[in-house]
């Protein structure tokens, strides 16, 4: 797998966490356990953190990236992701903060200060806006989002079962390496 220093820093593996060996993890960049980043994904954590937390994937051919401080912003923008996320195929992560059992439709675009709260599903090919805050519970579609409708119960209980169908998946591919 192509795990790559900048300046002194390596990425950080929890246990059992898979990654293709397409994809390029570089810099600033903790996973935590049992997450997974599969083919072509490019995560480049050099002027800002990228932080993935427990049981999250992030889908092939997504890029994940982070905005250096600046004056305004003295923190600049991380990107921090957290437990149960599925991030679908084609995704763009751009500095911005996504909280637990979330789904990022495939080719969606969140970008940088946008936050998403837990159990938030965002529609294929949607965009967040910069600084945007998705509330808990709802389905946001479009471009820019908007808020579509709550969450249904089998929806709901679809955001962490996805995660698990990922985590059985990568221990698949983990067995044959
Ligand atoms: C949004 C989504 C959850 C469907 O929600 P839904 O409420 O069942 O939507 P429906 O299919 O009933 O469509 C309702 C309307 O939303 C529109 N719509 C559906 N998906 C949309 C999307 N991603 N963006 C914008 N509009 C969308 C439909 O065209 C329809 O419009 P209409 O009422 O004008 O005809 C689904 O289309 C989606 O984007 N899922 C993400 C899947 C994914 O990317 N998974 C990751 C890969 S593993």
């Amino acid at each position: 797998m192509s795990l790559r220093t900048y300046k002194g820093i390596s990425p950080t593996l929890a246990e059992a966490v898979y990654i293709d060996e397409s994809a390029v993890v570089m810099g600033d960049i903790e996973i935590g356990k049992d997450s997974s980043i599969w083919p072509l994904v490019a995560a480049r954590g050099d002027v800002n953190k990228i932080r993935i937390g427990a049981r999250s994937n992030i889908q092939d051919g997504s890029v994940l990236h982070v905005s250096r401080p600046t004056s305004k912003n003295p923190q600049g923008s991380p990107l921090i992701i957290g437990d149960e996320v599925t991030v679908g195929h084609k995704v763009m992560l751009h500095g911005c903060q996504l909280g637990n059992k979330i789904l990022v439709g495939m080719g969606a675009i969140v970008m940088d200060e946008a936050i998403v709260e837990d159990n938030v599903i965002i529609g294929a090919g949607s965009l967040v806006p910069p600084g945007k805050r998705l509330a808990s519970g709802y389905l946001y579609v479009g471009s820019p989002v908007k808020q579509a409708r709550p969450l249904t119960e089998a929806e709901l209980k679809f955001l962490p079962q996805s995660a698990e169908n990922y985590v059985v998946l990568k221990d698949d591919y983990l067995a044959e390496a």
